[in-house]
């Protein structure tokens, strides 16, 4: 199965993507992991991102459609696309990538949450840099406080969920990522759109009753 997630920063989709990807023993593929992997690395594609991340702006699509197309050729069982495509010219890149490939996507999950649900879910949230886990201060809390339940260590809190850099994020989900969602309607790409203000365990039941009823 391949399938891309789509939603606003904080709507859920890491968090999601962890649940689709143990039920359908397919790949997650996060944009924003691969970079902040990249950064952690030191390498030069993670020096050309920080500036982009840390300001809440998106990275050059070039860069990006790179990137992800050498990540989805390594994932032969399959996927979960999270933050890609996030621009009309990074979806047309991974169209052209997969007509190439012979292979498309089976469908779209359109995570959909209010702005002013977002600022406490960024600000509450805690990540282990290790495996990537995704908690929350308040509504994920991990066994241990600031420890990953998988014995990783300590927790994180990601530098760009500082509330001025959300907003940010926000704007930039508004003006260039929104228009993503018409692009694939109009190429009848099943769009399965879901109410993501609902608490985590209803989410995920929702998005996987819609992932069964592909098959
Ligand atoms: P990226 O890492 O992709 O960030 P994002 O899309 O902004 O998404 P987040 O990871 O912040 O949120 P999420 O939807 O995964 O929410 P989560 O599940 O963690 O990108 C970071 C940066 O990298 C970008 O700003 C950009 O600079 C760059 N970048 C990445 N991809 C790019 C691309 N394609 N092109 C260009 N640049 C790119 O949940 C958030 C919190 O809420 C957690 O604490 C969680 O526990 C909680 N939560 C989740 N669901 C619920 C719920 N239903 N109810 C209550 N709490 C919930």
């Amino acid at each position: 199965m391949r399938l891309i997630l789509l939603g606003p920063p904080g709507a859920g989709k890491g968090t999601q993507c962890k649940r689709i990807i143990d039920a359908y023993k397919i790949v997650h593929l996060s944009s924003g992991d691969i970079l902040r992997g990249e950064r952690a690395a030191g390498s030069e594609l993670g020096r050309k991102a920080q500036s982009y991340m840390d300001s809440g702006g998106l990275v050059p699509d070039g860069i990006i459609i790179d990137m992800m197309v050498a990540a989805m050729k390594k994932a032969s069982q399959g996927y979960v696309l999270d933050g890609f495509p996030r621009t009309v010219v990074q979806a047309e890149g991974l169209d052209a990538a997969l007509a190439k490939a012979g292979e498309k996507i089976d469908a779209i999950v359109n995570l959909q949450v209010d702005d002013a649900l977002i600022l406490p879910r960024m600000t509450g949230r805690r990540s282990c840099p290790k495996c990537g886990a995704v908690y929350h201060i308040e509504t994920l809390k991990p066994k241990v406080e600031g420890q990953c339940d998988k014995g990783c260590g300590a927790l994180v809190q990601r530098a760009d969920d500082k509330p001025e850099v959300v907003s940010t994020r926000l704007k930039t989900y508004h003006e260039q990522t929104a228009v993503v969602v018409g692009y694939y309607t109009k190429r009848g790409v099943k769009m399965i759109n879901i109410d993501a203000s609902q608490e985590i365990s209803k989410v995920n039941r929702a998005v996987l009753k819609e992932l069964e009823s592909l098959k």
